[in-house]
C-alpha cells in the first residue's frame, strides 16, 4: 500500500470527521479540573461522540484498546488508558480524540494544565504546541515528510527537549493509521514528497528528558524511561493545492 490521494468526495468526509473530533475536545475543557477521574472524561467524550455526533470512538476495542479515549498523565507519552485516578493539581494531561463518522477518521489531541502547573511543565508543553505549527508550516506539495520531521526536531532540541521516536503521525482516511509514517524528526528534503488530497496526522512528543521510552504491563501506556514529562500535540492534516488545511482545529486556534 502507498499514500493514497483522497478525492473531493472522500475529503469533505474527512472534513466533517476532524471538526467532529475537534468538537469534542472543545466539549470537554470545563470538565478536565483536579479531581476529576480519567474514566469519567472517557464517559463524557464517549457519549458525546456515540449519543449527539452519531459517530464512533475509533480507540475503543481498537487492537484491544479497552476505552474510547486516551488520557496520558505526566510522565506517560500516549495511549494512556482512562481509570479511576484522579487528576491533581499541576498535572499535565494530553486528551487524544479519534472519531469515525460515514467510515472517515479524525484524529486530535491537546494537552492541559490542572490548577497550578509548574513553569518548567507549562514550557514542555508550549514548545510542544509551537513545534506542531511549525510541523504543519511545512507542509504544502512539494515539500517532503522530512521537512516537517526536521521543523520538529530543530524546535524540540534548540529548547532542550528530546523527540520521541517510536510513535510517529500517520496516514488517515477510512483506516485509522494508514501510510505515510510521519517521523517528528529527519532532515530537509528526505522521504516522500506531499501531493494535494493526502490526509496526514502530525503529533510530535516531547520529553523534559531522554527520548526513550517503555511500555507498561497494562500493553498501552508508554511513558518516558528516566520518568521525565512528556507532551503531545496532534492535528490531522490535508495538502492541499496551495499549502495545507488543519481538519481538526478548534476555534480557540482560529
Ligand atoms: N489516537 C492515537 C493516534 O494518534 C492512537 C490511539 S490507538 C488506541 O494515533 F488504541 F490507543 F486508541
Ligand atoms: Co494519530
Ligand atoms: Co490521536
Amino acid at each position: 500500500m502507498s499514500i493514497t490521494i483522497k478525492t473531493a468526495e472522500e475529503i469533505e468526509k474527512m472534513r466533517i470527521a476532524g471538526k467532529l473530533a475537534a468538537e469534542v475536545l472543545e466539549m470537554i475543557v470545563p470538565h478536565v479540573k483536579e479531581g476529576v477521574t480519567t474514566n469519567h472524561l472517557n464517559e463524557l467524550c464517549h457519549n458525546y461522540i456515540v449519543n449527539e455526533q452519531k459517530a464512533i470512538p475509533a480507540p475503543l476495542n481498537y487492537r484491544g484498546f479497552p476505552k474510547s479515549i486516551c488520557t496520558s498523565i505526566n510522565q506517560q507519552i500516549c495511549h494512556g488508558i482512562p481509570s479511576e485516578k484522579k487528576l491533581k493539581n499541576g498535572d499535565i494531561v494530553n486528551i487524544d480524540i479519534t472519531v469515525i463518522k460515514d467510515d472517515y477518521h479524525g484524529d486530535t489531541s491537546k494537552m492541559f494544565c490542572i490548577g497550578n502547573t509548574q513553569q518548567h511543565a507549562k514550557r514542555l508543553v508550549n514548545i510542544t504546541r509551537e513545534a506542531l505549527f511549525l510541523g504543519i508550516e511545512q507542509v504544502k506539495p512539494g515539500a517532503t515528510l522530512g521537512d516537517i520531521g526536521h521543523a520538529i526536531q530543530k524546535h524540540a532540541e534548540s529548547n532542550r527537549y528530546s523527540v520521541v521516536r517510536e510513535f510517529c503521525g500517520h496516514g488517515i482516511g477510512k483506516n485509522f493509521h494508514e501510510e505515510p509514517h510521519v517521523m517528528h524528526f529527519g532532515k530537509v528534503g528526505e522521504g516522500a514528497v506531499l501531493k494535494p488530497g493526502m490526509i496526514f496526522t502530525i503529533e510530535p512528543m516531547l520529553n523534559i528528558g531522554k527520548r526513550h521510552m517503555k511500555v507498561l504491563k497494562d500493553g498501552w501506556t508508554a511513558v518516558t524511561k528516566d520518568r521525565s514529562l512528556s507532551a503531545q500535540w496532534e492535528h490531522t492534516i490535508l495538502v492541499t493545492t496551495d499549502g495545507h488545511e488543519i481538519l481538526t482545529l478548534r476555534q480557540e486556534e482560529l
